[in-house]
């Protein structure tokens, strides 16, 4: 259904009936190279149609943050989608769901227990500072052998959020955790592949290997979720019990409620689909921004010895980093932010829907319209960027070496829909990153090419896989702490 009217200024690209503008983009690049391109020939805002959909490409920060900031709550929509609708119970997550009333207050719950879990009482620093404890081990145990970070990375980050949402901690190789891995692999891979079922949603009427996939790994995390849900009925679940107070209080309240309202609840499936969430939103974005940064501190071996420096002289190797140091850490939080500028995660952020009549830089964009922010056009954007494609942590420091955020830094969206995890995000990527490396040293092994930088879109962008030799640097013990 051809829901919307185009605003006929902002240049578009051709388009037959059915297809869209789908013929004009072939050549097989990922989406944030071919609207990188594509934004040459049409100007940084141009428009296409993804089958009958009429979508809106935003390439410039000044657009990106009318769309996410000062527009934000009409941009604030999200579109239906057949895989997405698929892995959500119909939108009744975070990430996926149209902008409601109900998705406000869901949205609210989730970001306060991270802001109060989180900052106040610093309990998150001790999870995340016991699942760095077993990785730093882990990684130490593979001695001078050359090996693959990704899976001990994966499974310490995964651990982070296990505990967090069933107050769980696994043990390496232990099988309910693999299954979790697995299934979430599994997600990852086949959520974006289903490909043109989410431009023309009749497509699943026609077998899709992709697809079926996706239902299989989905059936499994669900039955997991659940097991583990009911298991851990009553307990101290941070994410979980606020929305399970909210739904209990909804439901305790169901004889007041006007007819219509019944389905305005926080229902089994908005509880089940928080859990998922926290795994699916939370595990592959830290994971792989922490490989990313790895593989170009491999790179660019001084870098790292530079954080080490600014590590020895500001926390030595005789108690754990903590949160109340990266004050004092200005180089490491700069080499975060880099990681993510050159390499971020999510290149186009999840697809925006206009929820009224709008505007973009001035031209009119009608309700329904869809918008897409390319991050990686932002990021890489040479008039803001000095050498956009060197990984420079110090364009991140002032002349005086102090930290800058410039405006068109937006590795987390920003607005009604910036990252709910950012939080902790944040306190994952610090505290990983300097525990790792006032304890371990990473370099290459003998004769080993430096990792590719190209890297793989899947629901991310991954580095491709790579090794590396550690090298324990001081006699830190975790029973220090
Ligand atoms: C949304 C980045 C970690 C939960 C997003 C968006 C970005 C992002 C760019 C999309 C914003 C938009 O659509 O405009 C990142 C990065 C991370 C990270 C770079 C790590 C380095 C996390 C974690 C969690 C999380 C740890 C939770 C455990 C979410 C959720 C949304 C989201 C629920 C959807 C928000 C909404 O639609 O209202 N994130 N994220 N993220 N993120 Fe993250």
């Amino acid at each position: 259904v051809h829901e919307n009217r185009p605003s006929s200024s902002i240049p578009c690209l051709p388009r037959l009936p059915v297809l869209g503008s789908l013929p004009w983009l072939g050549g097989g690049l990922p989406p944030h190279l071919l609207f990188t391109r594509l934004a040459h020939r049409y100007g940084s805002l141009f428009a296409l149609y993804l089958g009958p959909h009429y979508t809106v490409v935003v390439n410039n920060h000044q657009h990106a943050r009318e769309v996410l900031l000062q527009r934000g709550r009409d941009f604030a929509g999200r579109p239906s989608m057949v895989t997405t609708d698929l892995l959500t119970r119909g939108g009744k997550d975070i990430a996926f769901s149209d902008y409601s009333p109900l998705w406000k207050s869901h949205r609210r719950l989730v970001h306060n227990s991270f802001t109060l879990f989180g900052e106040g009482t610093g309990r998150l620093q001790d999870i995340v500072l016991s699942s760095v404890d077993s990785l730093c081990v882990e990684l130490m145990s593979a001695g001078c052998r050359g090996f693959d970070p990704s899976p001990a990375v994966t499974r310490a980050v995964t651990n982070v959020v296990c505990q967090l949402v069933f107050s769980a901690t696994y043990r390496h190789g232990d099988a309910e955790l693999q299954e979790v891995i697995q299934y979430n692999n599994g997600i990852v891979q086949t959520i974006t592949r289903g490909g043109l079922v989410d431009i023309f949603p009749w497509m699943k009427i026609f077998p899709n290997e992709c697809l079926s996939k996706l239902k299989e790994c989905i059936t499994v995390r669900d039955r997991l979720l659940t097991r583990k849900l009911e298991e851990h009925k009553g307990l101290f679940l941070l994410f979980v019990l606020p929305v399970t107070c909210i739904q209990g209080k909804s439901e305790s309240g169901r004889g007041q409620k006007s007819p219509g309202s019944e389905e305005e609840r926080i229902t089994d499936d908005h509880v089940l689909m928080t859990a998922a969430e926290a795994f699916g939103a939370g595990v592959e974005t830290t994971s792989t921004t922490l490989l990313w940064i790895l593989a170009y501190l491999l790179h660019h071996p001084e870098v790292q010895e530079r954080v080490q420096k600014e590590l020895d002289e500001n926390v030595g190797s005789e108690r754990p980093v903590c949160m109340s140091d990266r004050s004092r850490l200005p180089y490491l939080d700069c080499v975060i932010n880099e990681g993510m500028r050159i390499r971020p995660v999510s290149p186009v952020l999840i697809p925006h829907t206009a929820m009224t009549d709008s505007s973009i830089g001035g031209h009119s964009v009608s309700r329904g319209t869809r918008v897409l922010v390319n991050m990686w056009a932002i990021h890489h954007e040479p008039r803001h960027w000095d050498k956009p494609d060197l990984f420079n942590p110090d364009r991140f420091l002032d002349n005086q070496g102090q930290r800058v955020t410039p405006s068109y830094f937006l590795p987390f969206g920003a607005g009604p829909r910036v990252c709910v995890g950012e939080s902790l995000a944040r306190l994952e990527l610090f505290l990983f990153l300097s525990s790792m490396l006032q304890r371990i040293s990473f370099s290459l092994p003998e004769g080993a090419p430096p990792p590719n930088l190209q890297g793989r879109l899947g629901v991310v962008l991954q580095p491709l896989p790579y090794k590396v030799v550690v090298a324990p640097r001081c006699q830190y013990s975790s029973g220090a702490r």
